[in-house]
């Protein structure tokens, strides 16, 4: 049987987690820059450093599953990242919405339910360590929201406004899109992916058990 599936998914694992770490880097460098207590900036730096692990498991994993021949699809545009015009600050709250409010609160549930079914001894110890991690990665985001929101109320909120809605429509396009998407494999499952109506029934789910709800907490609509 062919592997080809599950080395694209593993290289773009890698590429994703080094993805998060220059991200999170970037909000560390934000975190500092702003002031923010000194725990919270201490929690970013270990992020840092997590997500270079993940990304570095994640490698040896597609090494150990016979797919270390092809370059991971590392792009640099996507590393440096890009500054909008309207500041530091502002892009700051967008990266915290984005990757960690966002990114990171789907990524706990995917990850828990990927893990299920995972028993290759290439990813299972894996995505056990990823899962672990992401759930402290999650609550970064949210405490960060805090914090900024404590900085400027005002400012934050209308950058939410503003903002989520195409975040949330990237990420519907990426997990909750493809529910009628090709099926997987028992051999590609026990490798750890996952077909697409699961990814897209986690997606529905997280959405609104918690994303909608966490949000409302803190008096922020989620537009539907
Ligand atoms: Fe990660
Ligand atoms: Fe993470």
């Amino acid at each position: 049987m062919s592997l080809l599936r599950v080395h694209r998914e593993w290289g773009n694992r890698v590429a994703a987690e080094y993805r998060s770490a220059a991200i999170t880097a970037r909000v560390l460098h934000g975190c500092i820059a702003v002031g923010m207590a000194r725990e919270l900036v201490e929690v970013a730096r270990r992020i840092v450093g997590d997500e270079l692990d993940h990304a570095e498991l994640c490698a040896q994993c597609l090494a150990d599953l016979g797919g270390g021949d092809a370059p991971p699809p590392l792009e640099f545009a996507q590393l440096a990242g890009t500054r909008s015009e309207d500041g530091f600050v502002a892009d700051l709250v967008d990266e915290v919405l984005r990757s960690f409010c966002l990114g990171e609160t789907f990524a706990v549930p995917l990850f828990a339910e990927m893990r299920k079914g995972t028993t290759h001894p290439a990813a299972e110890p894996v995505l056990t360590r990823v899962l672990r991690d992401e759930a402290i990665h999650r609550q970064f985001g949210w405490d960060a929201l805090d914090a900024l929101l404590e900085l400027d109320d005002e400012g934050v909120r209308s950058r939410a406004a503003r903002g989520l809605p195409a975040m949330i429509e990237g990420y519907y396009r990426a997990y909750g899109a493809h529910a009628d998407g090709p099926s997987i494999s028992a051999e590609e499952r026990s490798m750890g992916l996952m077909d697409g109506a699961t990814y897209a029934a986690v997606y529905e789910e997280t959405l609104t058990r918690t994303i909608r709800p966490w949000f409302a907490r803190r008096g922020i609509e989620v537009p539907a």
